[in-house]
């Protein structure tokens, strides 16, 4: 039985302040359901979040992590770090990082290694641009981001992982990818995975999907068979908003 994760990713937005504000709104509203809930907000916010959010069931995330296990990266931030301060997932390989930061399909793999070292859990986003889709390219993006962030890891660790397909014509556009074209590439990954490794092992894994998800979309993207989730960027902001999607 997958438990279903929706989380929420903050990107660079919310000072410390504010997301101590946001999270004292949001356990008001917050009631105990069969999904998991997840903020993955900036590094300053995180241990706020922990503290505020302790007992409550909701969890926090990092968006990102280095892929060494410590040495001279300036600015960077190690997985001992975040396992330190409790956080329990991390966003890995997030379009906006592949596609601002150099983010590439072995710095993923690099990262999930590292965060397999530790109990953190691992969101590893994939997911392909407009002229790859209208080139009918889709599959074969996704397929070989898969496989490059995979590469080496055990079926142990990847039954552990959460997937989220986030189509980045779909992101902060307002245009969602249609619930069936979601699921169908939800299912797509999930077969990926059964041919990298079993079938066991690929029941197992999370598979979200993220792009313009809202409360008035997220009853029928998440009623679909093959999806397991939503990763939420602007409407997890909004502490009513995001109640709303983890009650879809
Ligand atoms: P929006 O929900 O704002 O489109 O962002 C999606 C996203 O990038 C989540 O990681």
């Amino acid at each position: 039985m997958r438990i279903p994760l929706i989380a929420g990713n903050w990107k660079m937005f919310k000072t410390t302040k504010e997301a101590v504000a946001f999270a004292e709104e949001f356990k008001k509203l917050y009631k105990d359901t069969d999904v998991r809930a997840a903020i993955c907000a900036p590094y300053t916010q995180l241990t706020a979040l922990k503290a505020a959010f302790e007992g409550t069931g909701i969890a926090v995330g990092a968006q990102n992590v280095h892929f060494e296990v410590q040495g001279a990266y300036t600015g960077e931030i190690s997985s001992a770090m975040l396992e330190e301060i409790g956080v329990d997932y991390c966003i890995v390989g997030h379009s906006e990082r592949r596609q601002y930061f150099n983010e590439t399909d072995e710095t993923v793999n690099k990262k999930l290694h590292q965060l397999f070292s530790t109990e953190i859990v691992p969101i590893l986003c994939v997911g392909e641009v407009l002229e790859e889709r209208d080139a009918g390219k889709e599959f074969e993006v996704v397929k070989t981001q898969m496989e490059g962030a995979l590469a080496g890891l055990t079926g142990d660790q990847v039954s552990r992982l959460v997937v989220a397909y986030e189509p980045v014509w779909a992101i902060g556009t307002g245009r969602t990818a249609s619930p069936e074209q979601a699921n169908e590439m939800c299912a797509y990954i999930r077969k990926v995975i059964e041919d990298l490794y079993d079938e066991e092992v690929c029941d197992r894994v999370i598979i979200q999907y993220g792009g313009s998800v809202k409360p008035s979309n997220a009853t029928e993207i998440m009623n679909m068979d093959e999806i397991d989730g939503a990763l939420v960027g602007g409407a997890s902001l909004i502490p009513a908003d995001f109640m709303e999607i983890i009650n879809f």
